[in-house]
C-alpha cells in the first residue's frame, strides 16, 4: 500500500470511516505504529513532556523537534507525518508561520504541520496552505495556551460549543486539512464534526470525530502517574522495562550474565 495522503483522511470522512493517530517522536516507535497500521504520525510538541522532561509543552524549540521529526519521517513508510509547530514559532505573523511550516517539511521530512488556535489564525493557516504546507488545526484544549485557559480545563462546553464550530469552519475555510478537538464535550464534538466537511480527530472529544489521536507513553502504559480520563492504556511498558532492566541487574551482580553463549 502506497503513503497515506490527506485525500485518504478526506475519504474516510467521506464514507464515515475512522483513522488512527499516535504520536511517535523516534525512529522504532515510529516503525512499529507505521508497520501496526496506524494511519497518522504525529510529532507533538508533547515530546517537550514526554521526551525532553519538562513539565509543559511550551519550553520547546523547533530546533529540538526538527531531528524528531526527521527520525520519524524517515521510518514510516506508509503514514502521514504530521508536526507540531511548538510555541512561539507561528504567532507572530502568517511569515513566521510559513517560514517555519517550511522548515517542518523540508528539514524535518514532515508532511504536514500542526497548529493550535482559533479562528484568529486563519489568516496564517491561509498562508501556509498557499505555500504548500498542509495544516491541521488543533481547538478545544489547546496546551501552549494552558496558562491563558487556566490549567488543564475541558472547552466548549455549553454556549461555548457554538465558538468551537465557528472556529472550525473558519479554520476550514483557510484551507486546514483538518481541525483537531482537545479535551471537548463528546456533544461539542459532534457538532463540529457535523458542521465541517475536513476529518476531526479527537483526543477526550468523544466518538463522533474521523480521527482519535493519542500520547503513544500513554497509550503503551510507558508514562507513570495519573493518567487522564480520556486515555486507554493498551499494554504496560512500564512494568514490562521495570522487569527487564531489574533482571539484567540482577544477573550482572549474581554474575549469571554474560553466559558462555554471550561470549566470544
Ligand atoms: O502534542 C501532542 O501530543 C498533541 C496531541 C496529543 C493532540 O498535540
Ligand atoms: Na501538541
Amino acid at each position: 500500500a502506497g503513503r497515506i495522503r490527506i485525500h485518504h483522511l478526506q475519504q474516510a470522512k467521506d464514507n464515515g470511516e475512522h483513522f488512527a493517530m499516535l504520536t511517535a517522536y523516534e525512529q522504532y516507535t515510529a516503525e512499529i505504529f507505521d508497520q501496526a497500521g496506524i494511519e497518522v504520525l504525529l510529532v507533538g510538541d508533547s515530546a517537550s513532556n514526554n521526551v525532553f522532561g519538562n513539565e509543559t509543552s511550551l519550553p520547546v524549540t523547533v530546533d529540538e523537534l526538527l531531528p524528531l521529526t526527521r527520525a520519524v519521517s524517515r521510518a514510516a513508510k506508509r503514514a502521514l507525518v504530521v508536526a507540531d509547530l511548538p510555541f512561539g514559532s507561528y504567532e507572530v505573523s502568517p511569515g513566521q508561520a510559513v517560514a517555519t511550516g517550511v522548515r517542518f517539511l523540508k528539514e524535518g521530512l514532515a508532511h504536514a504541520v500542526k497548529i493550535e488556535g482559533s479562528a484568529y489564525y486563519a489568516d496564517t493557516v491561509k498562508a501556509m496552505v498557499q505555500a504548500g504546507i498542509p495544516v491541521m488545526a488543533h481547538i478545544g484544549f489547546t496546551p501552549q495556551s494552558e496558562h491563558s485557559l487556566g490549567g488543564y480545563r475541558v472547552q466548549g462546553r455549553g454556549d461555548d460549543a457554538q465558538r468551537l464550530v465557528e472556529d472550525a469552519l473558519a479554520l476550514q475555510d483557510a484551507g486546514a486539512f483538518s481541525v483537531l478537538m482537545e479535551m471537548v464535550p463528546a456533544e461539542t464534538a459532534a457538532a463540529v464534526d457535523a458542521a465541517v466537511r475536513v476529518p476531526t480527530v479527537g483526543i477526550g472529544a468523544g466518538k463522533n470525530t474521523t480521527g482519535q489521536v493519542l500520547v503513544w507513553q500513554d497509550m503503551a502504559g510507558l508514562r507513570g502517574g495519573k493518567m487522564a480520563k480520556f486515555v486507554k492504556q493498551y499494554a504496560d511498558l512500564r512494568t514490562t522495562l521495570t522487569d527487564a532492566a531489574a533482571a539484567f541487574g540482577g544477573d550482572v551482580r549474581s554474575g549469571q550474565f554474560p553466559g558462555p553463549e554471550h561470549s566470544f
